[in-house]
């Protein structure tokens, strides 16, 4: 019988990706998109009576609560999408004996100042917002609840569909912005690993037709930026005239504090799927879909 999984998110910025890449590789397996309309995990019960009627090998959760500055003023909300769904989650999967594969995040880290080296998946979690609280816990509970787990942590994404499908991201802000004004500040002292989601979706798809140890994994495109480095490599690649000029993120204020360095160590990932394409190549190809590639 054909593999058959579940797919939560479907239509937000990685699921789509998800859903393009299975399509691409030729189906590999059923993929069922399971929309917030069919399952709302933000109410309590929700998950057990739907998915515990459904028969499924996999549950894929590219679903979650993602407004960072929002959820310091909504930690309920945060909580009952990226830690109590997900717990419900991991139970019904290993009830069904059903895997797990839950995307999670590097805002799980940060918490270490003095941090200055790529983040493996057994460092231990340090989160300095609710957001990255509420996914750290998340993964604590499925853990608890279940073995066949596994946990593929991302970091700062871009892809076609825009975050929640709506086609904004943040290399778009950063494009609208630099076409809007002539001077962009950005933030200069937060390092991370930039990441195409269809790169991530490529090898969450690998996974799931080919296996992997159950275990974390960190999921990005090689080499980091700060978000300063980030946008001058986008208006320079997109033809751009404004000038870009760091600043510090005191200077930039925003409800929910960043880590300062969350950039993830991808040897694990690599070694099992082969290296992850460098952020550049992944921006580059991502400006080239787009038609806004110039250099
Ligand atoms: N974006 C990043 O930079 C980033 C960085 C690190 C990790 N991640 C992680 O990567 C994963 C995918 O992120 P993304 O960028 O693709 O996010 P996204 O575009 O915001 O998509 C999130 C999806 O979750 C769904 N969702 C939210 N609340 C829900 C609820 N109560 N019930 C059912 N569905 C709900 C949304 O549905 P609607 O479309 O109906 O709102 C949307 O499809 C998440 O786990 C996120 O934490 C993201």
């Amino acid at each position: 019988m054909r593999s058959r999984v579940l797919l939560l998110g479907p239509y937000g910025q990685l699921g789509h990706d998800v859903r393009h890449v299975h399509a691409q590789s030729g189906e590999p397996f059923d993929l069922v998109p399971i929309p917030r309309e069919t399952l709302d995990l933000a109410a309590a019960g929700s998950i057990d009576r739907l998915l515990g009627s459904l028969r499924f090998d996999a549950l894929v959760n590219c679903a979650a609560y993602t407004q960072v500055d929002l959820a310091e003023v909504d930690a309920t909300g945060a909580f009952a999408v990226n830690t109590h769904a997900v717990q419900a989650m991991a139970r019904v999967c290993d009830a069904k004996r059903a895997r797990l594969l839950h995307i999670s995040s590097d805002y799980v880290f940060g918490g270490d100042a003095a941090r200055q080296r790529p983040l493996r998946e057994d460092d231990p979690a340090a989160p300095v917002n609710v957001y990255g609280a509420s996914k750290a816990m998340g993964e604590r509970r499925a853990r608890l609840e279940a073995d066949d787990v596994v946990i593929l942590r991302t970091a700062s994404l871009f892809g076609v569909a825009g975050t929640g499908g709506k086609g904004d991201n943040v290399v778009e802000t950063m494009i609208r912005t630099a076409q809007e004004k002539e001077t962009l500040r950005v933030v200069d002292d937060q390092r991370m690993s930039p990441t195409a989601t269809v790169d991530v979706a490529r090898v969450a798809v690998r996974m799931l037709k080919d296996g992997c140890a159950p275990g974390t994994y960190h999921v990005v495109n090689a080499d980091s930026a700060t978000w300063f480095e980030f946008a001058c490599e986008i208006v320079r690649r997109a033809g751009l005239a404004a000038d870009v000029t760091p600043c510090a993120s005191e200077e930039y204020p925003v409800r929910a504090p960043r880590p300062r360095y969350s950039v993830l160590d991808n040897a694990k990932v690599s070694a099992a799927f082969g290296a992850m394409p460098a952020w550049q190549e992944a921006l580059e190809r991502y400006l080239r879909t787009t038609q806004r590639l110039v250099r």
